[in-house]
This record gives C-alpha cells, sequence and structure tokens, in this order.
C-alpha cells in the first residue's frame, strides 16, 4: 500500500514535469516565431533590430511574404565562408541573415533549428545552413534576400539601401546557385 502510494506520488511528479516541459517547448516554438517590434506601411516594413536574441529566429511579414531575420552568434559569424559572409546584414557589429522565409523548390515555409544552426524544410527534404544557401536538393537557389536599408538599429524591408546594393552587385542575393563553403 506504501509502495503504491508512493508510485502515485512519483507519477504525479513526473507528469507534473512532463507538463512542465511541453510547456517549455511550447513557450520556445512560440518565441522563435515571436516578431520583433515593427511597422508596416505602403509596401515597406521596418523592423527594430535592437531587441533581437543572438540564434531565435524572428519571422516578419513584407508584401504578404515571411521574412526570416535571424540574428547570428560571434560564433558562428566566426566559421562562416566567404559566401555565407557575404550575405550578411550588418549592423553595427551585429550580424543577421534577412531573407525571404520561403522554400526555393515550391514555396513551402522552412524550419530553423537552432542547435545544427540551420534550415529544414519538412515539404521535401531540402535543407539551408545558418545564412539560408541550399545545401541538400531538392532547393535549387538560396532564399531570396528581399530589398533593405538600415537606418541606425532599424532595418527597412523594400527599400535598396548601399549594403543590398552591394549584395546585388556581388550577385549573393539568391538568384544564382551559391557554393556554402567558398
Ligand atoms: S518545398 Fe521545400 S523541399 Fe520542396
Amino acid at each position: 500500500m506504501a509502495d503504491n502510494s508512493r508510485r502515485d506520488f512519483m507519477g504525479k511528479v513526473f507528469g507534473g514535469w512532463a507538463a512542465l516541459g511541453g510547456l517549455g517547448a511550447l513557450y520556445a516554438a512560440k518565441k522563435s516565431w515571436d516578431p520583433l517590434p515593427s511597422v508596416k506601411a505602403a509596401g515597406f516594413t521596418k523592423v527594430d533590430l535592437s531587441s533581437a536574441e543572438p540564434n531565435v529566429l524572428n519571422v516578419e511579414k513584407w508584401r504578404g511574404k515571411p521574412v526570416f531575420i535571424l540574428k547570428k552568434t560571434p560564433e558562428i559569424v566566426a566559421k562562416q565562408s566567404k559566401n555565407e559572409t557575404a550575405r550578411d546584414v550588418v549592423v553595427g557589429k551585429d550580424h543577421f541573415l534577412v531573407c525571404i522565409g520561403l522554400c526555393t523548390h515550391l514555396g513551402c515555409i522552412p524550419a530553423y533549428e537552432a542547435n545544427k544552426e540551420m534550415f529544414k524544410c519538412a515539404c521535401h527534404g531540402a535543407e539551408y545552413d545558418v545564412s539560408a544557401i541550399n545545401t541538400k536538393a531538392p532547393a535549387p537557389l538560396p532564399m531570396l534576400i528581399p530589398p533593405f536599408r538600415v537606418d541606425g538599429t532599424t532595418l527597412i524591408i523594400g527599400e535598396e539601401g548601399e549594403q543590398y546594393k552591394k549584395m546585388k552587385a556581388a550577385g549573393v542575393l539568391g538568384k544564382k546557385p551559391l557554393n556554402p563553403k567558398a
């Protein structure tokens, strides 16, 4: 009898922990999709990047499309290839990935796997690195970098600023295939 009630008690304790764990996972999932403070108007989306947390995906909306914004950790930046770094939006000392969050195969929305620092598309298995360069078929191209301009810590999506023009000239926006390792 004593054993049974002890088992009941332990069951409740572990059940409670499991429920808490579930809540934690839900919270983490919701948090990873939280948008940053932003203003949307006439074809532009202004996003305040100052509260972005490293390695947490933020999803904004621009002209009806999801835009991924990911602040990279210094460790990620340190190990990037030239092509990966060339796609970084630099704000002060911080590096961000900013791209249209649609798989270049057939347009599903890939998920970010923070522990592996990569995107995975559940539709047909395509993968992208932390700079949204495709690393596994069937995705044919990197996820596209939208026109953007940086003003202080504000990102203005929809306007062509200096950094965007540089990326365009370097051919790293995602309109042609890129080697993630080069
Ligand atoms: S739509 Fe992403 S792999 Fe097919």
